[in-house]
């Protein structure tokens, strides 16, 4: 099978990691008889200094003719407050590839061998953790309109707006409820419907559709609640499925569940248009550029390398291959020997990456 895949490795730890994975990507297809066709791109503060803008018109396109999208990260906070608002990475180049994408698939899993690396107690994770967030991406607060300051200080004003339609929230719920069918079989609706309408129309979609999958148990969360029952009974959640800025915050808290920010993955998928086109799917570390190790070869490459692993999954339906680098990435945290510091290890982004490697 031939793999077109637009790579952009961005800012920061973004080129190692991707760098790393691409590496992991190149062995599976050999080994696996499939061709990868990779184009590379400028983004983020590679493409400001190369081209003046963090997304230039050739990024975008070549994205567009590619299959898929293989992204590291972008921003460089140093940097960005050089910027207005509007010119940042983060809002330019990010917001503006995932448009269309409203599916977030976050997927924390931590390997048994890292289990003293989790931060709570072994009683509470003795059952294993295994969780998929489902963060809608392309609604709520990021891009609710009005959004802005106004006004002159001290008098200045700033407004954010919630809004979700049924149709946003009605196709966020269906990934929801379609991956809980495939897993363990339990979904947590997190919404704040005791305060927020946004919510509570969430609720009442999420509680209709839940009528049709009555193999599915469904359970509705308040968000404050749900922070609270992660670190609390982490084992009991299979399935998430939440709002933009919830599935943010939510995802960066159960990643220490997984032992570090380092070893998720995240894929970001959308449904085609009524004319049948759809966006290009984006494959993402759910780390940021961590720009204080950037460089040194100290980043941990497991969250990309697993990102490849679900982009060969959904979009090239290739699932033994996505297992197979699943399979040698776990044994290599599970042995431990091969570590990078954020899991209290001593080894290089390219070791840990060599040791996976040589698992395939
Ligand atoms: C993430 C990040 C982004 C987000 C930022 C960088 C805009 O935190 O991918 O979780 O909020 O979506
Ligand atoms: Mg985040």
């Amino acid at each position: 099978m031939d793999l077109h895949i637009a790579v952009l490795p961005g800012d920061g730890i973004g080129t190692e990691v991707v760098d790393a994975s691409m590496r992991v990507l190149d062995v599976v297809a050999k080994k696996f008889k499939h061709t990868v066709h990779a184009e590379f791109a400028d983004v983020g503060w590679a493409a400001i200094d190369k081209h003046g803008t963090a997304l230039p018109a050739s990024t975008l396109e070549i994205c567009r003719r590619n299959a898929a999208i293989l992204f590291g990260a972008v921003g460089l906070p140093d940097r960005d407050q050089t910027l207005p608002q509007k010119q940042r990475p983060e809002r330019v180049a990010l917001l503006e590839l995932r448009k269309g994408l409203f599916a977030n698939l976050r997927h924390v899993l931590l390997p048994p061998g890292l289990a003293s690396r989790c931060p709570l107690k072994m009683e509470l994770i003795k059952n294993g953790i295994d969780i998929m967030i489902i963060r809608e991406l392309t609604g709520g607060l990021y891009y609710g309109q009005p959004q802005g300051v106004s006004g002159t200080a001290p008098e200045r004003k700033a407004v954010d707006t919630l809004a979700y339609s049924e149709h946003e929230i009605i196709r966020i719920l269906k990934v929801g409820f379609e991956t809980a069918r495939k897993r363990r079989k339990r979904l947590t609706s997190v919404d704040k419907a005791n305060i927020l309408a946004t919510s509570q129309l969430w609720r009442e979609l999420a509680t209709a559709m839940g009528k049709q999958y009555p193999d599915v148990h469904l359970e509705h969360m308040y968000v404050d609640n749900a922070s609270m029952q992660l670190l609390r009974r982490p084992s009991e959640f299979d399935v998430i499925v939440t709002e933009n800025t919830f599935g943010d915050i939510l995802s960066d808290e159960a990643s220490m569940l997984a032992g570090s920010i380092g070893l998720v993955p995240s894929a970001s998928l959308g449904a085609p248009d009524s004319q049948g086109k759809s966006a290009v799917p984006f494959y993402e570390p759910i780390h940021g550029s961590a720009p204080d190790i950037a460089g040194q070869n100290k980043a941990n490459p497991v969250a990309t390398i697993l990102t490849v692993a679900m982009m060969l999954n959904y979009t090239f339906g290739l699932a033994h291959e996505a297992a197979a680098i699943e399979k040698a990435t776990f044994a290599v945290l599970n042995a431990g020997e091969k570590l990078t510091g954020d899991l209290g290890g001593k080894a290089t982004c390219s070791e840990v990456t060599d040791a996976v490697i040589a698992g395939l």
